[in-house]
């Protein structure tokens, strides 16, 4: 791989240690930093974004659970390595607890010293390769801007393909978030009104009379405001699609005249008589059951079979897992051209994280956690840091995951943990003041207040907010 060397920081009191290991380290292609004791090398690991630190367990004053402990707090995509003479299993545990993921025992084996060296660089580059690479994938395999490549996307693909040329009327349905509107915008795409017009509008968005008006235009003097003639959106689409969101939400009344329209393929205005041609394809979109609202009687059964004669359904993104690395370098890709951050790729722990989440906003969702990650990421990688409070129930762990993938840091109260420390910092560094840390961290103030309230994080931060008033740590970026 070419790209930056990565960096290698040692600690250890003995001298002779730091020389043959960083000659080691060196030959294995890193670049290498020696620190003799424990507080330069904390100091010196937050100026400098290391890649894996070999840290001794025993030294003076600081000592390298101390180390391992900085490392977790301020970079935790960093690989941390104890060295040690006695590992008692106490400290062991205490050292995987704090991110260590493997340890030395001294005197060194020079053997095993290299394998890790070359196994941490391996990951390194296999890491920042993984999301370009994924990344290109997902672009390839792009069908109208949506990425799947999973068999039940490339399934509906293929459908939208062969339905397209055909369509008049389709219901697309799926849950929210799962991509309903590019689904309408592809069956318009490839079918043969793609140079028409295509109309987008929500049902659920306006009043009920408005609504009427909107869709089938008025005449002058149809109701209190009507000064003039005004043509609906079916008029405007004539020729072309109309895609009509939410469509669970259309009242009754408008149902009716709905199915009028797609029948006679007339409209009336309204306070008009006088029928008006058109000729539009109607997709409609809906995240409700319609077959559970047509049984409750809050959506005419006329309609809903007239519409689901041609049905795509989209599956959630907990049925198609395998779509979310794609998904995810597609969504970094965006962000970090965005926000012009050189981000390459994301912890073994955040890609985990992503993996097992529960989804229930679907893609929508999971672009958003991810954009919101891109804003928080200080470094090249996205941690399961920044994504624990992007993400909005950090508990959110499906109860199926993927097979072998339950298991891991992902446990939910290190998640609490996390989200509790990423939360005090901010307010810390915003002073306690409650908008800024919110805007820090991406979330409304509402939001935020309610993540104090589960987090218990009440009173904590007038405490905070008095600890800070000498002089907090500035904002980074
Ligand atoms: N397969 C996909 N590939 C890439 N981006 C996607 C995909 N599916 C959805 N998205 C993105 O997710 C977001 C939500 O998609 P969309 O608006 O189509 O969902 P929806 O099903 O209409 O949701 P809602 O029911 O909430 O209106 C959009 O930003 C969209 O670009
Ligand atoms: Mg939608």
């Amino acid at each position: 791989m070419n790209g930056p060397k990565p960096l290698i920081v040692i600690v250890d009191d003995e001298q002779g240690i730091l020389d043959v290991v960083s000659r080691v380290a060196r030959r294995a292609g890193y670049d290498a930093m020696t620190y003799s004791n424990g507080r330069d090398a904390i100091a010196a690991l937050q100026t400098h974004r290391a890649d894996l630190v070999l840290v001794d367990l025993r030294m003076p004053e600081v000592g390298g659970l101390d180390v391992l402990r900085a490392i977790r707090d301020r970079n935790p995509r960093c690989q941390a390595v104890l060295m040690t003479g006695f590992a008692s299993v106490d400290t062991a545990v205490e050292a995987i607890k704090l991110g260590a993921t493997d340890y030395l025992s001294k005197p060194l084996d020079f053997a095993r010293l290299e394998a890790l060296l070359a196994t941490v660089r391996d990951d390194l580059d296999r890491r920042r390769s993984l999301l370009s690479i994924e990344g290109d994938v997902a672009k390839r395999l792009e069908f109208c801007g949506m990425i799947g490549r999973g068999p039940l996307m490339q399934e509906l693909f293929g459908m939208i393909r062969r339905l397209a040329p055909h369509v008049r009327t389709a219901l697309v349905t799926g849950e929210t978030g799962t991509g309903k509107e590019l689904v309408a915008r592809a069956l318009h795409q490839l079918g043969p009104r793609r140079e028409r017009r295509f109309v987008a509008v929500n049902c659920s968005a306006v009043v009920e009379t408005l609504f009427e008006s909107e869709l089938f235009g008025h005449v002058r003097g149809a109701f209190t405001g009507a000064t003039e003639h005004k043509s609906g959106l079916f008029e405007l689409a004539d020729g072309g699609t109309l895609f009509l969101d939410e469509i669970g939400e259309l009242p009754l009344s408008l149902q009716a005249k709905l199915l009028r329209v797609l029948e006679l393929g007339e409209v009336h205005r309204v306070g008009s008589l006088e029928p008006r041609t058109v000729n539009v394809h109607v997709i409609a979109a809906t995240n409700r059951d319609l077959r559970a609202e047509v049984a409750a009687g809050r959506f005419r059964s006329d309609l809903y079979y007239r519409l689901n004669i041609v049905e795509v359904a989209l599956p959630p993104l907990r049925d198609r897992r395998e779509d979310i690395p794609y998904l995810t370098a597609a969504f970094v890709r965006e962000s970090s051209d965005r926000l012009r951050k050189p981000l390459v790729g994301l912890t073994p722990g955040a890609e985990r994280l992503l993996a097992i989440a529960a989804w229930d906003g679907n893609v929508r969702e999971l672009r958003n956690v991810i954009e919101r990650a891109c804003i928080l990421a200080d470094g090249d990688f996205i941690t399961e840091r920044e994504l624990a409070v992007s993400m909005p129930q950090p508990r959110a762990i499906a109860p199926a995951a993927a097979p072998g993938l339950a298991e891991g840091p992902a446990a939910p109260d290190l998640l609490v943990t996390v989200e509790r420390e990423h939360i005090q910092r901010a307010l810390v560094r915003a002073r306690g003041n409650k908008k800024a840390a919110a805007r820090m961290l991406g979330l409304s103030r509402r939001a935020l207040y309610r993540r104090l309230e589960r987090l218990d994080l009440g009173d904590t931060i007038m405490r905070r907010r008095d600890a800070s008033a000498d002089g907090g740590e500035s904002l980074g970026a």
